[in-house]
């Protein structure tokens, strides 16, 4: 049997699938850890609802995703929070791009989709986009997510174990680190869930 591939990833059913969410929390509690709107990346933006919920908070949004489909809907929810002119799109692959300096980088369930031999570099870009004092806001997803699995998971995908998480965070100041697993449902049916939120200062 072919094993998925994140490449095959079905992304514009995915927005289609969740729209109208309520915003992810990991943006919430990474807004509450700086100072004061500034510039915010959020990185695999995907439909734009935590970029509409900072651009309604005053801050300025760099929106970045590999899918082209995303960037009509973030735009959408721009315009409907009357912030356009504060919002910038990017369609480009997070293996590869270079990314601007920023007060708050964002990626909610983004980052683990990068495949594992550009992730490190991935990475590195993303710590070098925090300024001084910066709040990085993340989820990484870890060894045991079904996804992982040899057998029956996705390709192209990065997983970390928890002592890997410490690592790619040292040197930066630790606001919360909570790691939960759980079964329930996903755009490829049932699965284990194994996650990391990360929230940190530079
Ligand atoms: C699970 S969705 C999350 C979207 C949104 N952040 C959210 O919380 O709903 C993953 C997003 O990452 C994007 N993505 C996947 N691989 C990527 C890559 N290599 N570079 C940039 N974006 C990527 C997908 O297009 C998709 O929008």
């Amino acid at each position: 049997m072919t094993r998925p591939t994140t490449a095959r990833s079905n992304w514009a059913g995915y927005y289609a699938a969740g729209e109208g969410r309520d915003v992810r929390d990991l943006v919430v509690r990474g807004a509450a850890a700086t100072a004061a709107p500034g510039r915010a990346l959020d990185l695999g933006c995907g439909d734009g609802t935590e970029t509409a919920w900072l651009l309604e908070r005053g801050w300025r949004v760099w929106a970045l995703d590999v899918t082209p489909e995303a960037m009509p809907l973030v735009r959408a929810k721009a315009e409907a929070a009357r912030a356009g002119d504060r919002l910038d799109t990017v369609v480009a692959d997070l293996a590869t791009a270079a990314l601007p300096a920023a007060d708050l980088v964002l990626a909610c369930a983004s980052l683990p989709f990068v495949e594992p031999g550009a992730f490190d570099g991935a990475w590195s870009r993303v710590r070098a986009a925090l300024r001084p004092g910066g709040v990085l806001a993340v989820n990484l997803f870890g060894t045991n997510d079904s996804w992982a699995d040899a057998e029956t998971g996705v390709d192209g995908m990065t997983f970390q174990a928890r002592a890997e998480v410490e690592e790619l965070l040292a040197g930066l100041h630790v606001v919360e680190l909570t790691e939960t697993e759980w079964d329930g449902p996903s755009g490829r049916g049932p699965k284990h869930w194994h996650r990391f939120d990360v929230v940190a200062h530079a």
